[in-house]
């Protein structure tokens, strides 16, 4: 058990299991520290080591500047307390944990074929599923030696049903086992929830959702958290979806599903890479551009959430808030780059 203290507060915390890092022991024990992706992509995690002993889980991550190995910070989702600790590390009240993760047996019950390339896996707890729509898990296969993050699609449940709508990624360091050899009766180790781009039910502002690719797994969870919650029931929700190609269309079933869908819901769809021979007679291009044109300046009256494959996010953010100045408080997205 190593101690852990935040110098200039009155916070420390433990880390009391070895395979914990100093980001999942912090949060599981209430710590409003600031992360986003708890996979070394973001740099949200950057602490200074001032006193103790530590092991680097991925020296090399991405996260981490020449600049920053220099003045010796490190990355709290990548790190592991060998001795007790003294860091400076800044906390955050919005950071604190709804639902402090927990690591679980997980057992997948179905999966289900989307799209050509994303496939929807429903894993079962035995503990109830407890998260906010937006959310993701750490994912780990037996065989495989590090955990991925995978978003939720569907909403928290008692029965512990955990949904996740996964891209094939033929390169990807988990996706050929999850896709190729995990079926029906297998399992795999579920550690969550984590993320802090959820939806927002204080919020007074209508809705707007970005979706790219598998970045819709987290937006249609958002999308259904915001039409099954009654004290949301006035919000309208603007849904933007980014496809490449018609057959990559995807969710719109399950949105139309939801109760004031024909009400509340404009969808909007982009493709990217659609054939002449497809004959699709909707916008084309991507989906960032489609946000401009149809809400433009309306989209600072917005809260907006977005998910997608890295330039797709940041594409978008930019547009957000650079382009047609959405508060940065009014944007959601967990950085995964
Ligand atoms: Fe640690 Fe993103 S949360 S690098």
């Amino acid at each position: 058990m190593h101690r852990v203290t935040l110098v200039d507060t009155d916070i420390c915390f433990q880390q009391d299991e070895t395979h914990d890092t100093l980001l999942r022991a912090g949060l599981s024990q209430g710590i409003g520290l600031p992360y986003e992706c708890n996979s070394g992509g973001c740099g949200s995690c950057k602490f200074e080591l001032l006193e103790g002993e530590l092991e680097e889980l991925w020296p090399d991550a991405p996260a981490l500047t020449a600049r920053d190995r220099k003045k010796g910070r490190k990355l709290a989702c990548q790190c592991r307390a060998l001795s007790d600790l003294v860091i400076r590390m800044r906390t955050d009240e919005s950071c604190v944990p709804v639902h402090a993760p927990a690591r679980q047996q997980a057992v997948l019950e179905a999966r289900r074929d989307i799209t050509p390339d994303i496939v929807e896996f429903r894993l079962r707890t035995e503990s109830p599923a407890h998260f906010q729509p937006g959310q993701y898990a750490m994912l780990t296969l037996p065989g495989t030696s590090a955990p991925r993050a995978y978003s939720m699609s569907n909403l928290a449940n008692d029965n512990g049903i955990w949904e996740f709508w996964i891209r094939r990624k033929p390169d990807g360091a988990i996706s050929p086992a999850l896709f190729d050899s995990f079926h029906p009766g297998d399992t795999l180790a579920l550690d969550g929830p984590y993320g802090l781009a959820v939806l927002n039910t204080g919020s007074p502002r209508d809705v707007v959702c970005i979706a790219g690719g598998s970045g819709i797994s987290p937006v249609l969870s958002i999308a259904r958290g915001l039409l099954r919650s009654p004290e949301l029931a006035d919000r309208a929700l603007h849904f933007f979806l980014g496809a490449r190609t018609r057959a990559d269309i995807c969710g719109l079933d399950e949105l139309a599903a939801l109760p004031g869908f024909d009400t509340r819901v404009t969808t909007y769809i982009a493709l990217s890479d659609a054939s002449p021979d497809e004959g699709w007679e909707g916008a084309t291009g991507f989906i960032h551009e489609l946000v401009a044109k149809e809400l433009g300046p309306r989209l600072a009256e917005h809260e907006c959430y977005l998910a997608g494959p890295p330039p797709m996010v940041q594409a978008t953010t930019r547009m957000l808030m650079l382009d047609h100045k959405v508060p940065q408080e009014q944007v959601h997205f967990d950085r995964f780059f």
